[in-house]
């Protein structure tokens, strides 16, 4: 299943990102001066992996053949809930965005609470979203989703994968791998 797998995948590289902004604000808080750069490379992953591959690629694919095909309890899923995530999201990330733009030589107490504030809800929100993606609404959907729409769910989505190849999304994934190596548990 392609389509699901990919979708898993990223998940995996958002948990981890999720990890390593958890990091960055704990040592923001232990009196670390914060680098410009490093946020900035921060919003990027979010907007460009999470949103526009991750989120697009289930809004335009996945979520879109549930809603034509699977019903109420689907639209509930995807409008009430999982596309209402996703605009949270996007809110704290235009946020977080602001602030970065806002930085000058000295990063202030009130920019610093803005900082931890936005990137800790996402973080936050992003882990327990996928969560629920991966325990509730992916299930439903490979349990629900016929053999021929789950083809065109994966066929949609290799095609989708091939334009973010075209596009150099694999950089975001060595780029969190090169600042953030998970501890053995
Ligand atoms: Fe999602
Ligand atoms: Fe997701």
């Amino acid at each position: 299943m392609f389509g699901i797998d990919i979708l898993h995948e990223e998940h995996e590289n958002i948990r981890i990102f999720t990890k390593y902004v958890r990091q960055l604000c704990a040592q923001m808080m232990e009196g670390k001066e914060i680098e410009k750069d490093v946020l900035v490379n921060c919003v990027d992953f979010m907007k460009n992996y999470a949103d526009i591959h991750h989120h697009g690629k289930e809004e335009e694919i996945l979520f879109k053949v549930m809603l034509d095909n699977l019903g109420p309890i689907a639209n509930k899923m995807v409008n009430m809930g999982m596309m209402i995530e996703h605009n949270i999201g996007r809110y704290h990330v235009d946020s977080l965005d602001k602030v970065v733009k806002s930085l000058g030589e000295e990063v202030t107490v009130q920019q610093k609470l803005d900082i931890a504030t936005h990137a800790l809800a996402y973080a936050d929100l992003l882990l327990r979203h996928l969560e629920k993606e991966n325990t509730v609404l992916y299930p439903f959907a490979v349990r629900n989703l016929s053999e021929e729409l789950m083809n065109k769910v994966n066929e949609e989505s290799k095609r989708f994968e091939e334009e973010g190849a075209k596009k150099g999304i694999s950089r975001y994934v060595e780029w969190l791998h090169s600042v953030y190596q998970e501890e053995e548990a």
